[in-house]
């Protein structure tokens, strides 16, 4: 008999989505009349198509995969050179040199995310935040890990800070962060690249809503900080940027500065290191869609990218109009598609679900869902359509 991994006894149902899921339908049922007006602004997915640049490069790359010319089998399980490239030429236009060769091209930041636990052993301190995007915690969970949490609280306007009498090994930080939609200043940023550097420990930073970031003076990338190469893996991802969800395509930066002892005194570089997991797990992201990707990474392929940005950050800003107008506070919807707003009236997240669902057939996500912290706040997000999110808020503003 196999024995297995019974750290999965530890990891919760996946229990949030499911829960949102069977609640609309009861409700469908009980109440097939209004089974048609409800609007869900619950949904982490984007409903925008694929730019046009990026559907026409997809097309030209499957017409190369069709004669032997062109034709591409097995790629470098890092991804193509010419991709890499695009990677780092859109983080210099962003003012962020980053070397090609530390960029590792993949299929998704949830399976880097998820994947990069395997280069740390098991008895790591690990400082995720909470609320938080909930595969940080069920991927170490899955490894038998334990972990720290901090509080992301509206004292520090959910963008907690290091805390020297704790001393982590490994902090997953995400800025903008989902589902707060809060997003770190630079100045913030260098505290946590100083508490790392200090402390001998890495930063996984999860920069999978960079592009949102619409005030200039705020990082979207965690190598805007200086020494942040010498403690810190970045994540990022087509699928919010460039409506990549259904598509897939992600980045993730492994700097050659990366190095760690081993028990035995020798050095080990996280970089050698992950190359060697990729190469031995994964054999790249298809051609068709790296090609797309590196269209996209240039600038008139972003510049279709930030319309729909624009499209979606509109549905923020009427979100955000609403709740200013109700003096309900929030965070988010500025720099990120979340919005995360304070219950009214006390209510618990579950509760105000019941309550929206009931009342004006509006669906969110109950903050309780990524952690205690969320308990009492309510997580909606902009990628609905304009009409949608506008007809919510109008009747959100009725309601209360
Ligand atoms: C914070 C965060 N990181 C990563 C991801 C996953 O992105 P991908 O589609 O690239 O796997 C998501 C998706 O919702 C996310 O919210």
């Amino acid at each position: 008999m196999p024995k297995l991994n019974e750290n999965y006894l530890n990891v919760q149902d996946s229990y949030l989505f499911a829960e949102i899921a069977r609640r609309v339908s009861a409700y469908e049922e009980l109440h097939p009349d209004k089974a048609g007006s409800i609007i869900r602004l619950g949904i982490g997915d984007v409903t925008r198509p694929l730019t046009k640049s990026a559907v026409e490069a997809l097309h030209k790359a499957a017409d190369e995969q069709a004669v032997p010319e062109t034709f591409k089998g097995y790629g470098p399980e890092q991804g193509y050179a010419f991709v890499r490239k695009a990677v780092a030429d859109y983080y210099r236009r962003n003012g962020v040199n980053v070397d090609p060769d530390s960029v590792f091209i993949s299929d998704g930041a949830k399976s880097d995310t998820g994947n990069i636990t395997e280069l740390f052993a098991k008895d790591n301190v690990i400082l995720v935040p909470d609320p938080v995007y909930p595969v940080y915690v069920d991927t170490n969970t899955m490894d038998g890990k334990q972990i720290i949490y901090m509080n992301g609280t509206e004292e520090n306007n959910f963008l907690p800070m290091p805390d020297e009498s704790v001393k982590a090994d490994i902090i997953y930080l995400c800025s903008p962060n989902n589902p707060t939609g809060a997003c770190y200043n630079t100045e913030q940023l260098r505290k946590w690249v100083e508490y790392a550097l200090k402390n001998d420990a890495v930063i996984l930073f999860d920069s999978a809503y960079e592009a949102f970031v619409s005030e200039p003076k705020l990082p979207r990338s965690i190598y805007a900080v200086e020494g942040a190469k010498k403690c810190a893996i970045e994540f990022c991802s087509l699928s919010k940027t460039a409506g990549f969800t259904g598509t897939r395509f992600s980045y993730t930066i492994v700097p050659e500065e990366l190095v760690f002892s081993a028990s035995d005194g020798r050095q080990m570089s996280l970089h050698d290191m992950w190359n060697r997991r990729q190469s031995t797990k994964f054999n790249g992201t298809p051609y068709i869609i790296q090609y797309a990707a590196a269209q996209v990474l240039t600038e008139e392929g972003m510049k279709e990218c930030m319309e729909n940005i624009s499209y979606y950050m509109e549905n923020a800003r009427i979100i955000a109009e609403t709740l200013k107008k109700k003096d309900i506070p929030f965070t988010g919807g500025v720099n990120s598609p979340y919005i995360w707003f304070k219950c009214p009236g006390g209510m618990e997240s579950w509760e105000l679900f019941d309550y929206l669902l009931e009342n004006i057939q509006v669906v969110g996500t109950p903050g309780g869902g990524f952690g205690v912290n969320g308990k009492n706040y309510f997580r909606l997000t902009s990628f609905g359509t304009h009409e949608k999110t506008k007809e919510a808020m109008e009747r959100f503003d009725r309601l209360f």
